[in-house]
């Protein structure tokens, strides 16, 4: 069953969602409230920047996640940190990992603050992303600047870990969720000594370790001493693009397409004229959420941007995809826009 997350309307990801502010406000954040296309309320502009940021969608992929990591803290909760089991989401690129990760912190987060009302000071989540070329001291530095605390030059790797530790114990934080860990490069020894430092932070901190990684089993991170160490400690769930084979899975993808059809807010838009092409959606962007989302968007856009004000399958032909989906895409199209970007 899809639906939208958020009960369905737009919410926006502010930027700096690895500082507690950020990440906070998104958690936080109010549902924007989807007017009426012909709203005399809504400008041009409010439109566009609505079309920009469609909600996020509730996925069977977000489904399997939450299940498995409610059971993993479930498992947890009396394990010594170094005994904890955790999940990697591993998959292509742009099949919504990120999304999936941040909308478990989110959920967990918002479940945190209806059990202990009134703990503002609680930070149950933290949320990271590798730094690319990251050394030990720069990953535990991601740490330190997600709890606002001020990392000086005079402080070295230790300090800085022990400092991280003793505050996310005190603080209570349950959920350490790591975006792009296959960022990390074993066969290179800042890489290697980086996915040391991961290894000793969960051993020392007291809560379930998420990981978000591209197709984890063909990086470095399970090979070796350590790969092994990591796989014997992690499950791993695969984050694969939408399949278009069974009547289950169209009916899947088909629910898709009608929840984002549901967010648009074209004046000349029929309710039900996107998903007569969820097929041609699917062999279009492989199943990919990221590359769907990104086609929806940008043909909304242009519709706005050119008046038309609806989405035809020629606009849709018309509108250039991320290299990834257009290498994978199955039928031929007639020529494009050169990925003109509706302002
Ligand atoms: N559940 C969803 N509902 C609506 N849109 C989504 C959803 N998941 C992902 N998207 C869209 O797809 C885009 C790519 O998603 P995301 O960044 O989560 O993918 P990813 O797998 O982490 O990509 P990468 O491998 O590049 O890190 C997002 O910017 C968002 O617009
Ligand atoms: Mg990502």
């Amino acid at each position: 069953m899809v639906n939208t997350a958020t009960g369905g309307a737009a919410v926006s990801v502010p930027a700096a969602v690895t500082t507690w502010q950020g990440w906070d406000a998104f958690v936080q954040q109010a549902q924007r409230a989807a007017l009426a296309a012909d709203d005399p309320n809504w400008s041009q502009e409010e439109r566009e920047d609505y079309h920009c940021d469609l909600a996020v969608m509730r996925t069977p992929a977000m489904d399997s996640v939450f299940t498995s990591v409610r059971r993993l803290l479930l498992l947890n909760r009396h394990q010594q940190a170094g005994a904890r089991r955790g999940l990697i989401i591993s998959g292509p690129a742009a099949t919504g990992k990120t999304t999936t990760m941040m909308a478990l912190g989110r959920s967990f987060q918002l479940s945190d603050r209806r059990r202990h009302p009134g703990r503002s000071e609680r930070r149950p989540v933290l949320f990271v992303s590798v730094p690319p070329a990251s050394t030990p001291k720069m990953l535990v530095s991601e740490f330190a600047r997600f709890l606002g605390m001020p990392v000086t030059d005079r402080l070295n790797q230790t300090q800085i870990t022990n400092a991280v530790c003793d505050l996310l114990c005190e603080l209570g934080t349950q959920l350490v969720l790591v975006d792009d860990v296959h960022l990390l490069d074993t066969r290179h020894r800042a890489g290697a000594e980086t996915s040391d430092q991961l290894k000793y932070l969960a051993e020392r901190i007291s809560a379930t370790f998420v990981y978000s990684a591209i197709d984890v089993e063909a990086s470095s991170l399970l090979h070796g001493v350590r790969g092994a160490q990591l796989a014997g400690r992690f499950k791993i769930f695969h984050h694969r693009p939408l399949p278009y084979a069974s009547a289950q899975d169209k009916a899947v993808w088909d629910a898709l397409v009608a929840g984002m059809e549901a967010l648009l807010r074209l004046r000349g838009h029929r309710r039900g004229s996107l998903v007569k092409f969820a097929a041609y959606l699917h062999a279009r962007t492989a199943g990919r959420i990221g590359s769907l989302s990104h086609l929806i968007r940008e043909a909304a856009l242009i519709a706005l941007a050119e008046g038309t004000e609806r989405i035809t399958k020629q606009l849709l032909g018309e509108v250039e995809l991320d290299a990834a989906a257009e290498a994978l895409a199955r039928p031929a199209r007639p020529a494009r826009r050169g990925g003109a970007m509706a302002t």
